[in-house]
């Protein structure tokens, strides 16, 4: 296998050197049993590595379990990887087998390992070092045989001086480091990550690819990428939809870059009118999220229609623009009245939405454009920064709006 082979196998676009040496220690690693820690900024692509790790391992037919350390609550962490005893906590009905146990044979990926509580990196360092482990509830000594390989965004050396991560662990983890290599150091890969991308989304969504003329060739090889090649593809997603026309050009590639990152970018990008893009962005903002309402409707629609169901609920429905259930006028307005399937759209009771009041919803854009702001701040306490941050344009331009507005 080589890392031209690897990168085929596992759909991984670029040339640079650095990556390629992240490539290669991936491949060198794999046969042993060694732990590997996994470190890069949000975005660059890490989650590969442990994929390739365990295909190219003699662990291979055994299991693979990925573990976002991020997204467990720290009450229950402990027990969802090392497992409990029946009656050891409240709710602890039966026993059950956690994660450590279960990739017995195999290999564990645990993502955002630099989340894990104190007290649970204890006991990961035990389980690395001696491959035991207790179950929680449990005084019974437990043996396991696991590959680890960790991932993390989070600088550890600082989180250590914090006092949020445990030296040891770290040292114990970080046997073999593989360092994922930020876009804005591999500027070689970008135009290759951004064909690959509209090629892809082309094919998605049955349109003509998108191609970039010069400046916009230029603007893309030179800007930041703070969010990597997840802000890269997303990009590409949005300019390949939004996009009429499907030659790119710099003006319009950069009302999809956030203004902040162009700390690297030449005079000639940082554009006279910038003012107008971070009205555009505003604008981009209120139309998509008003798409993924309609899309998150038509979703609900063709439940209904498909199931035939007679009631439906929006309650686990993400809807974003909320004057949407003023439009339903009373808990049993019936929405589509096809006489076979009577549907009902019921509002959530949190929501402080008089069930007979008819509310005249407002489509001028400045109107939402008020609402979307007051929302943020309100969010936000007040706090301009944050507000300014979640509405997608700079600081100035909120601080300008809300003088603009009015808005108290
Ligand atoms: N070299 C690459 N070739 C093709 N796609 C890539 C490459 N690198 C990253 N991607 C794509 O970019 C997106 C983000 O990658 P990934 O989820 O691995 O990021 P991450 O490093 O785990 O970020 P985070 O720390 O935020 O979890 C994914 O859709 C991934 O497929
Ligand atoms: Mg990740």
């Amino acid at each position: 296998m080589t890392v031209q082979n690897i990168k085929s196998r596992f759909g991984i676009i670029g040339h640079s050197s650095a990556l390629e040496h992240a490539l290669n220690t991936a491949l060198q690693v794999a046969t042993t049993d060694l732990t590997v820690l996994i470190t890069g900024e949000s975005g660059t692509g890490k989650e590969v590595f442990p994929q390739i790790i365990h295909q190219l391992s003699a662990r291979k037919h055994g299991p693979y379990i990925a573990v976002n350390c991020g997204a467990i609550p720290e009450g229950t962490i402990d027990s969802e990887l090392f497992g409990h005893e029946k009656g050891s906590f409240t709710g602890a009905h039966e026993a059950r087998k956690g994660y450590f146990e279960v990739s017995n044979g195999g290999t564990i990926f645990l993502d955002e390992v630099a989340e894990l509580p104190l007290l649970t990196q204890v006991r990961l360092l035990r389980v690395l070092e001696t491959g035991e482990f207790i179950k929680v509830g449990s005084s019974k000594v437990q043996k396991t045989n696991v590959r680890v390989v960790a991932a993390t965004n989070v600088n550890i050396p600082d989180a250590i001086r914090k006092g949020k991560f445990r030296e040891d662990l770290f040292y114990r983890l970080n046997t073999v480091p593989i360092s994922v290599p930020p876009l804005r150091d591999r500027r070689e890969d970008v135009h290759l990550l951004f064909r690959k991308f509209a090629g892809d989304f082309a094919e998605k969504y049955k349109m003509p690819t998108l191609t970039l003329l010069p400046d916009a060739l230029k603007l893309l090889q030179e800007y930041r990428w703070p969010g990597n090649v997840r802000q890269l593809k997303n990009v590409t997603e949005q300019l390949s939809i939004l996009e009429q026309k499907k030659e790119i050009n710099a003006e319009t590639l950069l009302k999809y870059l956030p203004q902040e990152s162009f700390s690297s970018v030449p005079a000639l990008f940082q554009s006279e009118k910038s003012t107008d893009f971070n009205e555009r962005e505003l604008l981009y903002k209120v139309l998509f999220d008003m798409k993924k309402d309609i899309t998150e409707l038509k979703k609900i629609v063709f439940n209904v229609v498909s199931n035939g169901t007679e009631h439906v609920s929006l309650e686990n429905h993400d809807l974003h623009t909320n004057s949407f259930f003023n439009d339903v006028h009373s808990e049993n307005t019936p929405v589509l009245s096809n006489p076979e399937t009577a549907i009902t759209l019921s509002k959530p009771n949190h929501l402080p939405v008089d069930a007979h009041e008819e509310v005249e919803e407002s489509l001028s854009i400045a109107d939402k454009e008020k609402d979307l702001i007051k929302k943020a701040l309100e969010k936000y306490r007040g706090k301009r920064k944050g507000a300014a941050r979640e509405l997608g344009i700079s600081e100035r331009t909120l601080y300008r709006k809300i003088n603009e507005y009015g808005i108290k």
